[in-house]
């Protein structure tokens, strides 16, 4: 009987403390830095609606920082890709869930389906953000490639926003790096993944960006990437 009211006390206790621990850290946590924390609260469930068990869209936040700031993107369009990467997929929230949640390759019809993801994002987004706020324009353009053979708008090149082009690398960063529902991850450490990278420059990826990332993951290839 003693010992129930003992744990009894000690979880209100508990409790009580976890509350005032996180009232406090509210209090002094700067305004930008509880913006990125609820920004990764929100992406954290759309990585699961989309079948990862890893942080997906908080990785792809952190490679696309690093391309940005060595392809010298200014620290306002840096927080802008950041917010755009870690709501790059919120569209897909909006999609039928079977369709993400099935184990095999998609039909043409369902492909047809996960394609209008790019557009429901920026659509959704742009029915509550201030007009001149860009993430809604750089979810829109994610799934564009260099060689204009992406969607939705089959861009070409430089006609796809800078901050849409780093979001394309490092969402397919991140891909590589883990299992989806419907694959094994295929590639076993960075090194691979940056020359898979460096394949696919100047086709899916923008060169100039791919060399940038190869370069940070694969020293001994400095300068391989036209
Ligand atoms: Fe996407
Ligand atoms: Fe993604």
């Amino acid at each position: 009987m003693i010992v129930t009211i003992f744990n009894a006390i000690l979880v209100i206790l508990i409790t009580w403390l976890s509350y005032r621990y996180f009232e406090l850290r509210e209090r002094v946590t700067p305004a930008e830095e509880r913006y990125l924390h609820l920004m990764s609260g929100v992406s954290s469930i759309i990585d699961r609606i989309e079948g990862y068990e890893i942080a997906h869209a908080a990785e792809i936040a952190v490679v696309a920082e690093k391309i940005a700031v060595a392809a010298g993107m200014d620290p306002d369009q840096i927080e802008s890709l950041k917010v755009a990467a870690m709501l790059h997929d919120i569209g897909e929230s909006l999609l039928p869930r079977d369709i993400l949640r099935i184990p095999q390759k998609l039909d043409e019809e369902k492909i047809f389906l996960m394609r209008t993801h790019p557009l429901l994002g920026e659509l959704h987004l742009k029915k509550h953000v201030d007009g001149h706020d860009e993430v809604p324009s750089i979810i829109r353009w994610h799934h564009e490639r260099w060689d204009g053979m992406g969607y939705p708008d089959n861009l070409k090149a430089e006609e796809i926003p800078l901050a849409a082009r780093v979001l394309a690398i490092a969402d397919a960063v991140s891909a590589m790096s883990h299992n989806r529902l419907y694959r094994d991850r295929q590639y076993e450490n960075a090194c691979e993944i940056a020359l898979e990278i460096e394949k696919n420059a100047g086709t899916q990826f923008d060169p100039a960006l791919a060399k940038i990332w190869v370069q940070m993951n694969n020293p001994q290839d400095n300068g391989r990437v036209s």
